[in-house]
C-alpha cells in the first residue's frame, strides 16, 4: 500500500495540507532540529514547525490521520511535507503506526557518538530541571551506582541504537531509512545535506554559501536569502566533562552495541 490518499482544504493559491512525504524519527539529541532546518533551506520542502508525537502520543494518534493532517504545514503540490518527533525512534509502536499510514514513506535518522548523545541527554534534562528551578544531579551520581555504569539511566539506554533499529527494520528497508552522521553533520553540513537531497530525490539546491561557522556559537548557523540564523541557544550546550574512570565504562559498555549496530546497517560510524 502507498500513502493513503487524505488531503486538506485546498487554499486559493493552490497550497494544501499533505500527509508527511518524509519524517525525521529520531534520534533525541542528534541534530534533529539542525537537520530539518537545514533541510528547509530546500525550496520543494515544506516542513512542520514543531514536533507533532502523532505516532507516539496514546491521545494524539487515537485523533486519528485527519487531526494528523491538520498539524502540516500548506504547501504546494510539488513540494515534499517533513515532520520531526525525535522520540518516535525509541518508541516501540511506531514504525507499524507509520508503516500502516505509507509503508514507502522516507524515514530520516540522525545519530550522533551513542556517548555525546547520553551526555547532551543528560544536559538537555539538566536545563529542563534548572528552567523550573529545580536541581539535578551531578552527572556521575546518575551515570555511575556502585562504581558500575548505570544501565538504569534512561538516556543510556536511548543510546543502545541497533535494538530500537531493529525494529524499525522489521517494517521497512534500509532503502526506506536514511541515516545522517550527526557528528558530520556538526562539523560540516554541506556534504551531509547533499546526501540527504539524494536519498530525497530533490534537486542540489543547498549550497556551501548557505552555510557559515560562528565562532562566538561554536556551530555552522544558516544564511538563507541573506538572512542569517543560528540555532536556537539550546542547541550547542557545553557537555559536563566525565571523569577518564567513568569514561572508560561508557566506552566498554557500547563498544558491543555499537558493533551490533554497523552489522545491522551495513556501515560504519566514527564513534569512540
Ligand atoms: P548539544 O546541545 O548537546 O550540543 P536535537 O535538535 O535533536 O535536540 O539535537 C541537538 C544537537 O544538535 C545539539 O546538541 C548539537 O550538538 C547538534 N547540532 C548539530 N548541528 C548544529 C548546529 N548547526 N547548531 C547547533 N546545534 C547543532
Amino acid at each position: 500500500a502507498g500513502a493513503k490518499n487524505i488531503e486538506n482544504g485546498a487554499h486559493l493559491n493552490g497550497t494544501q495540507q499533505y500527509l508527511p512525504h518524509i519524517i525525521i524519527i529520531g534520534v533525541r539529541k542528534g541534530g534533529t532540529r539542525a537537520l530539518l532546518e537545514m533541510l528547509s533551506l530546500h525550496s520543494d520542502i515544506a516542513a512542520a514547525e514543531s514536533e507533532i508525537h502523532f505516532f507516539d502520543w496514546e491521545n494524539q494518534y487515537k485523533r486519528g490521520l485527519k487531526w494528523y493532517l491538520n498539524q502540516m504545514p500548506f504547501s504546494y503540490p510539488h513540494q515534499l511535507t517533513v515532520e520531526k518527533t525525535p522520540a518516535y525512534f525509541t518508541s516501540p509502536g511506531v514504525p507499524e503506526r507509520i508503516y500502516q499510514m505509507n509503508s514507502t514513506i522516507k524515514l530520516l535518522l540522525i545519530l550522533r557518538d551513542p556517548i555525546e548523545r547520553v551526555l547532551s541527554d543528560y544536559t538537555q534534562v539538566f536545563y529542563n530541571h534548572k528552567q523550573k528551578n529545580k536541581s539535578y544531579p551531578p552527572v556521575e551520581d546518575l551515570l555511575l551506582k556502585h562504581r558500575e555504569l548505570n544501565t538504569d539511566y534512561k538516556a543510556i539506554n536511548r543510546s543502545l541504537y541497533y535494538p530500537y533499529m531493529e525494529n524499525w527494520l522489521k517494517y521497512f528497508t534500509l532503502e526506506n531509512i536514511h541515516i545522517v552522521d550527526g557528528d558530520c553533520l556538526i562539523r560540516d553540513p554541506l556534504p551531509e545535506m547533499q546526501k540527504v537531497e539524494k536519498f530525497l530525490n530533490l534537486s542540489p539546491q543547498i549550497k556551501a554559501s548557505n552555510f557559515y561557522f560562528n565562532k562566538t556559537k561554536g556551530f555552522y548557523c544558516l544564511r538563507d536569502g541573506g538572512r542569517d540564523r543560528c540555532l536556537h541557544e539550546s542547541k550547542g550546550r557545553a557537555h559536563p566533562q566525565v571523569n577518564s574512570f567513568l569514561m572508560g565504562k561508557l566506552q566498554d559498555y557500547f563498544y558491543e552495541p555499537n558493533k551490533r549496530f554497523f552489522e545491522l546497517v551495513g556501515r560504519t560510524f566514527d564513534w569512540l
